[in-house]
């Protein structure tokens, strides 16, 4: 039975009840529904609606119903009611009587889910901060493993200069270390309490706000009632900090399938996170990550929809915003199964390094060394640049890497160049002069490492 049959004469059609329930969407935010409405409980008691006895009555019935749903979840949506709210109520009411119709005094559905949701924000985003860590912990183990592996880094796709497998790692440990500072910034401007706001313009009754947001673990009370049951800027904020990280998962991705090419073959996939193909025996498909790529389009999809869904929407509490549910679990459950999956598959890769070692000699990667022993020699860096150019046109017509090339034909392009250039021109030359704070000598990558690691 719906909790609002009283105005009306005629039943609502089923397809607008099918339309307009959201407990098939807002079945998850059950255990927050119970917490918040133990914490009434206890404020009407306190400003004596009900009295002591009742409010332990209503919270032992409470206590009952989430066992029972703990013993058997499909009973929520089984009951057919309109959203989790309603399915509680009904659920107490079935309980305890009327002492169950008690609970909704001073309250509304929309402060009640506002509060529901920024529960289930805080408790969800905390398993998210988990999750990260335990991303960042897989890579850093991954850097140190491959601290001194050799790799081609790219600009454009192009082999530009050599960096080591660690320092890419380490590149990726600073981005999602700012993912699990976004959201923590989120979850602190997210920890207040909307309960007592009413359906808009603050409850009736003169209940502490600042102990029922203290007994629900928020750090304060919301202050406007308008703004505290039409805000939904923590689920767009939690959209968005997932979109970011998305976005860098998307990217580690998508270097993995690259180097996991046959093109590349830098590194080998686990058989953990790969499948194979249907018809050509011979394949082992780099999935995981391709899903990791492909998942970052729906939580995009789901920041713009939650942003669009509250664009232009008049104050207070709007029906549009029960549309925010489904986006949110949606990429929160998406963001998670990612982090998961990409610390999996970084745990389980292996590092070629002969072949890495070997592209990364490729490419003519060293040309900026050589540009940089002629400023050495006292060529402006200008012109240096401009000779270099030359000799790799030359080294390319000639099928040659630069330091395959003589001493003579090094002095064709410029006639400072003498013996002493071939030990400028290895990888190992090329790493050890990136010695400074953030750069790929080994020496730094340690640094770097060392740095994460908890003191
Ligand atoms: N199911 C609704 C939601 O998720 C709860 C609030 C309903 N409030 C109302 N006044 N109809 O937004």
């Amino acid at each position: 039975m719906a909790l609002w049959g009283g105005r009306f004469q005629g039943e609502p059609s089923a397809l607008f009840k099918l339309f307009n329930d959201s407990l098939p969407v807002d079945y998850r935010l059950f255990e927050q529904d119970i917490q918040g409405s133990m914490a009434w409980a206890d404020a009407i008691a306190s400003v004596g609606i009900i009295s002591r006895d009742e409010c332990a009555e209503l919270k032992q019935a409470l206590q009952q119903l989430l066992a029972d749903v703990q013993h058997q979840p499909e009973i929520i949506v089984a009951s057919g009611a309109e959203d989790i709210h309603s399915f509680v109520e009904s659920a107490l009411i079935a309980k305890v009587g009327d002492l169950g119709k008690k609970l909704h005094t001073g309250r509304s559905r929309n402060d009640q889910v506002a509060t529901d949701l920024k529960l289930w924000c805080q408790s969800e985003g905390s398993a998210l901060i988990v999750r990260l860590q335990q991303l960042i912990q897989a890579l850093l183990a991954l850097a140190e493993r491959e601290l001194d592996a050799v790799m081609p880094g790219y600009t454009h796709l192009q082999r530009a200069q050599p960096v080591t497998f660690g320092h890419w790692a380490l590149a990726y440990v600073e981005m999602f270390e700012r993912d699990i500072g976004r959201l923590q910034d989120a979850l602190t401007r997210a920890n207040t309490c909307p309960l007592g706001a009413g359906a808009l313009a603050g409850t009736a009754y003169q209940i502490d706000r600042h102990a029922l947001a203290a007994a629900l673990n928020f750090d304060s009370p919301t202050l406007n009632s308008l703004d505290s049951v039409s805000d939904r800027d923590h689920v767009i904020e939690i959209a968005s900090a997932s979109s970011i990280s998305m976005m860098h998962l998307s990217r580690m991705a998508e270097d993995l399938i690259f180097f996991n090419s046959g093109e590349a073959n830098f590194i080998s996939l686990s058989d953990q996170v790969t499948s194979g193909s249907s018809l050509m025996p011979q394949k082992k498909n780099p999935d995981a990550l391709e899903l990791i790529r492909g998942k970052t389009g729906r939580v995009y999809g789901s920041l713009m929809a939650i942003l669009t869904t509250m664009k232009a929407l008049p104050l207070a509490y709007n029906k549009d915003m029960q549309e925010d549910k489904e986006g949110l679990f949606d990429l929160v459950d998406s963001w998670a199964i990612c982090l998961d999956m990409a610390a999996l598959a970084l745990s389980g890769l292996k590092v070629n390094r002969d072949n890495a070692y070997k592209a990364a000699q490729q490419g003519y990667a060293n040309a900026t060394e050589l540009a940089d022993y002629l400023v050495a020699k006292g060529m402006p860096f200008r012109e240096a640049h401009h000779v270099v150019g030359e000799v790799v046109v030359y080294a390319i017509g000639n099928n040659q890497a630069i330091e395959e090339l003589s001493v003579e034909q090094f002095q064709g392009f410029a006639s400072v160049i003498s013996q002493d250039v071939y030990q400028h021109l290895t990888i190992e030359a090329c790493l050890a002069k990136r010695d400074v704070l953030g750069g790929t000598a080994i020496k730094q990558v340690q640094f770097a490492l060392a740095a994460k690691r908890p003191k």
